[in-house]
């Protein structure tokens, strides 16, 4: 037996669980949007052949899994222990530098201005089709390290800077390639529909994304989601529509960026379409909302995009009054460059009012369920039996510590299936 073991954690965080029955420990923190968020202290897990197969009393496992005879053991005194983060919203693949439009978004312009002049994502896509797929690749590779330095352990990552054929094959090309040398686990979503290329009329650039690239992506096998931009100035309701009815017809799940600058009717075209999640929802109502979670959809909240872009933020009493915790993911990209969930979580808390075991629920669990990663399929972003053995341990006694902190990295350890991937203290 080759067991690896995290001991005497003052918090260990199993993920949310509808009551206190079923063996939830009465340290477990109370969510506001009901249920609770189950914890034990004085805690430890142990994993084998990459899931994990116990938690429990740190004393109790300790005798029965010995710290001598393991493979790897790490000592977790006064620390916490977290499921690995679950960024579900990223377009983590990109190349060049757009930071001076940070600097022109604070001098008054918009980000829809910059985009309509052909910077933003456009700009984003000259550098990436000049990009061969080894620079692709490496450039995921180093992004990769940064996210799992901060405790992600499976990220979603979206194509959608090619805008062509060639260039979104060989995004996705380069995220199987960055996925397969990499521990952090990569879930790949095909977004040919993020911009309407210069010079492009926008029904002609669909009926190319639907009869051109899509049969190209769905051959190619690697895309497991499609996405698409519905917005003012970008497509339409009825263009998302058909992006998203064909990709559904090549095998790949919906999801939508809907409702971040003008509330266009995504949420219901998900709703309607079974996507696994609906993200941005800046301006969505309690009727889109209510609209997504009857129809299971996950929404997906971006705080780090609102923060950056100087926008409000949702509000939470919509999915609190439904019971719901929505995910919150990173949105890391050219106008997002913030690839931390723990910062997430904090702009969740600060500026969305979530509770700090909402916020950990929702770059968890949440995060699991928008790329149909969660407990009916695979279990990560928990840690109980069977779950993956991804997890990270935080400098902190408890979940608090991780929005509590901000500025700095709390992540002190990650395993990814149970193999120990950063350890900041060997
Ligand atoms: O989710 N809103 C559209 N797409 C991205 C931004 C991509 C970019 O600006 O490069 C987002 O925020
Ligand atoms: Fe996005």
């Amino acid at each position: 037996m080759s067991y690896t073991i995290v001991h005497d954690a003052a918090e260990l965080v199993v993920g949310p669980a509808d009551d206190l029955s079923g063996g939830v420990d009465t340290d477990s923190v109370t969510l506001e949007a009901g249920g609770v968020l189950d914890t034990r202290s004085d805690a430890a897990v142990v994993l084998e052949d990459g899931i994990v197969i116990e938690i429990g009393s740190s004393d109790e496992l300790v005798r029965q899994y010995p710290i001598e005879n393991a493979a790897a053991a790490v000592d977790a005194t006064g620390q916490c222990v977290l499921p690995g983060f679950v960024d579900a919203h990223t377009h983590a693949l990109f190349v060049g530098d757009r930071s001076d439009e940070f600097e022109a978004k604070l001098r008054g312009q918009t980000y829809q201005e910059i985009l309509a002049e052909g910077g933003g994502i456009l700009r984003t896509v000259r550098r990436v089709r000049e990009a061969s797929e080894q620079e692709l690749r490496d450039r995921l590779l180093e992004h990769l390290d940064v996210l799992l330095a901060h405790g992600t352990t499976t990220v979603e990552v979206k194509s959608g800077y090619g805008l062509n054929t060639e260039t979104e094959l060989k995004m996705l090309s380069a995220i199987d390639g960055a996925d397969d040398e990499h521990p952090v686990d990569v879930v790949a979503t095909f977004m040919g529909a993020h911009a309407i290329p210069e010079g492009a009329d926008a029904d002609d650039y669909v009926d190319s994304v639907v009869e051109d690239q899509l049969p190209a992506v769905a051959d190619q096998g690697i895309a497991e989601f499609c996405d698409v931009f519905c917005e003012e100035g970008v497509f339409t309701l009825e263009q998302s529509r058909r992006v998203l009815e064909a990709g559904a017809t090549q095998g790949l799940t919906p999801k939508i960026h809907a409702d971040e600058f003008e509330r266009l009717g995504g949420t219901r075209l998900a709703a309607e379409l079974g996507a696994a999640s609906a993200d941005h929802l800046l301006q969505s109502t309690d009727w889109d909302v209510r609209a997504l979670l009857s129809a299971d959809v996950t929404p997906v909240l971006l705080p780090g995009t609102a923060f950056g872009l100087g926008e409000g933020y949702p509000d939470l009493e919509p999915y609190r009054k439904r019971g719901a915790v929505p995910a919150i993911a990173t949105d890391f990209n050219p106008n997002c460059h913030a690839p931390s969930p723990g910062f997430a979580a904090t702009l969740a808390c600060v500026g969305m009012g979530m509770t700090p075991a909402e916020a950990v629920v929702g770059i968890t669990e949440r995060g699991a369920a928008a790329i149909d990663r969660d407990r009916a399929s695979g279990g990560a972003g928990t840690l109980t039996v069977g779950a993956p053995g991804d997890l990270v341990v935080i400098d902190g006694s408890s979940h608090r510590h991780l929005p509590y902190n901000f500025g700095v990295n709390v992540v002190e350890t990650v395993l990814k299936a149970g193999e120990i991937v950063v350890s900041r203290h060997p």
